[in-house]
């Protein structure tokens, strides 16, 4: 496992050593990065030497053929800024990249952990608070501060947690608590065919990707995974037991039959609302052809397992293009649903075919909680920690980071 230690400039950043030895002992390589501040404080050459690694302090450092943020970012397992200033936790929340580490930021899709260490009052203030909340919001793992006496002889909170803490942190972001061991869970994905002869159909543009995410997630932690799945051109994720299906009444058969056995019912995928009368058996002629196709309902999974529901938690998923809050919230009061996830598709670059969503996760008790866009794989990390609070009825958030 590769991690990368972001050091800025504070006090603590002499601890990053001690942070540094810890990884290292955990099994971890290390490349650290350090902001031009951080300098001030500790030099690169002591992270250099310890690390076995050139210490990157700048965007133009390098000359060589790679970019070395992207280049560093993919080579990584993780992002650990440790400590984290204020300055820096804005720049992430923000989005500002006009140094190397911030920079990396905007540049990974690893997880992110963050140990904030900054005076008391910096740390209150409602700025820093906000643009925390913003990243916890975004899947960024927070090592809260610890309360006690600080580098500026204050007392309060501040202080940088403990290495041992920060490095525990890192090592559950990578391998997850199988906080989901022992559950079953049914997830369902991809569109559905509908056949209108040999050769024709019809179907929708769902790629099966937010689904396939989901599942893969409850895999890594620790649940027994069945993934109902039309059509997609998807690998199947490890772990996870596959069912192919095509169309809307074999899904519907597919999930019946596991339903009574689930503990969390997961659907994701696009069900054909309508489906042709008769599939004809040949190739319909040109010639011959009417020029009105005659469709009828598909079965409505969602409403018939909501009649079926006793102790299964269920999730359905509303990909809305017109007042999609109120058709939402519907949806969860019509289908007995425990969560509804909503998709406002007709928003560029979201939901269908893209790697990227933006969700609004909204619960029987009115609560309604936007998520930034991001990658299909933190959506479903952030999701499957929404469904394990309500589930467990603790809060596991945090405990595994996007
Ligand atoms: C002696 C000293 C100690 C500092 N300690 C902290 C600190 O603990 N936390 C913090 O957020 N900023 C601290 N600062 C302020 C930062 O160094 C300053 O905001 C700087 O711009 C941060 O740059 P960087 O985030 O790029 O490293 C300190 C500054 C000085 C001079």
């Amino acid at each position: 496992m590769r991690v990368i230690l972001g050091v800025t400039g504070c006090i603590a950043a002499y601890k990053s050593v001690v942070i540094l030895r810890l990884l290292q002992k955990s099994g971890f390589e290390v490349f650290p990065v350090m902001t031009r501040h951080a300098q001030e404080f500790i030099t690169p050459l002591t992270l250099e030497k310890l690390s076995g690694n050139k210490v990157i302090c700048g965007v133009f450092d390098d000359r060589s053929t790679e970019i070395e943020h992207i280049a560093l970012a993919r080579r990584s397992d993780l992002l650990l800024m440790a400590p984290a200033t204020a300055n820096l936790i804005g720049k992430m929340a923000h989005g500002i990249a006009d140094d190397f580490l911030s920079t990396l930021y905007l540049s990974t899709t690893t997880p992110v952990v963050l140990a904030p260490a900054m005076n008391v009052e910096m740390w209150r203030h409602p700025a820093t608070q906000n643009n925390l909340q913003m990243l916890r919001k975004r899947g960024v793992v927070i090592v809260e501060p610890e309360p006690g006496y600080l580098a500026c002889g204050e007392e309060g909170e501040g202080r940088l947690a403990q290495p041992e803490s920060i490095v525990q942190t890192a090592l559950e972001v990578l391998r997850p608590v199988k906080s989901l061991l022992g559950k079953k869970i049914l997830v369902t994905a991809g569109p559905t065919i509908e056949d209108i002869d040999p050769v024709r159909f019809i179907s929708n543009r769902s790629s099966g990707k937010m689904g396939y995410a989901i599942a893969h997630e409850a895999a890594q932690r620790g649940a027994t995974v069945t993934l109902i799945t039309g059509p997609t051109y998807l690998p199947a994720p490890s772990g996870v037991r596959v069912l192919p299906v095509r169309s809307a009444v074999e899904m519907r058969d597919a999930v019946l039959s596991h339903f009574a056995d689930a503990d969390v019912v997961v659907m994701a995928a696009a069900v054909s609302d309508f489906t042709p009368v008769t599939v004809e058996a040949h190739k319909i002629k040109k010639a011959t052809a009417s020029s009105v196709l005659q469709l009828h309902p598909a079965p409505d999974i969602l409403e018939e397992i909501g009649k079926l529901k006793q102790s299964q938690f269920l999730v359905g998923f509303a990909a809305e293009t017109q007042n999609p809050l109120e058709n939402a919230r519907l949806k969860l009061r019509e289908k007995r649903l425990d969560l509804v996830v909503l998709n406002d598709v007709s928003q560029p670059g979201v939901g269908f075919q893209s790697d990227y969503n933006q969700i609004t996760v909204i619960s029987p008790d009115g609560e309604c909680e936007d998520l930034p866009l991001l990658p299909k794989h933190q959506v479903a990390q952030l999701l499957w920690d929404r469904i394990s609070k309500r589930l467990f009825a603790i809060a596991p958030e945090g405990a595994r980071g996007a």
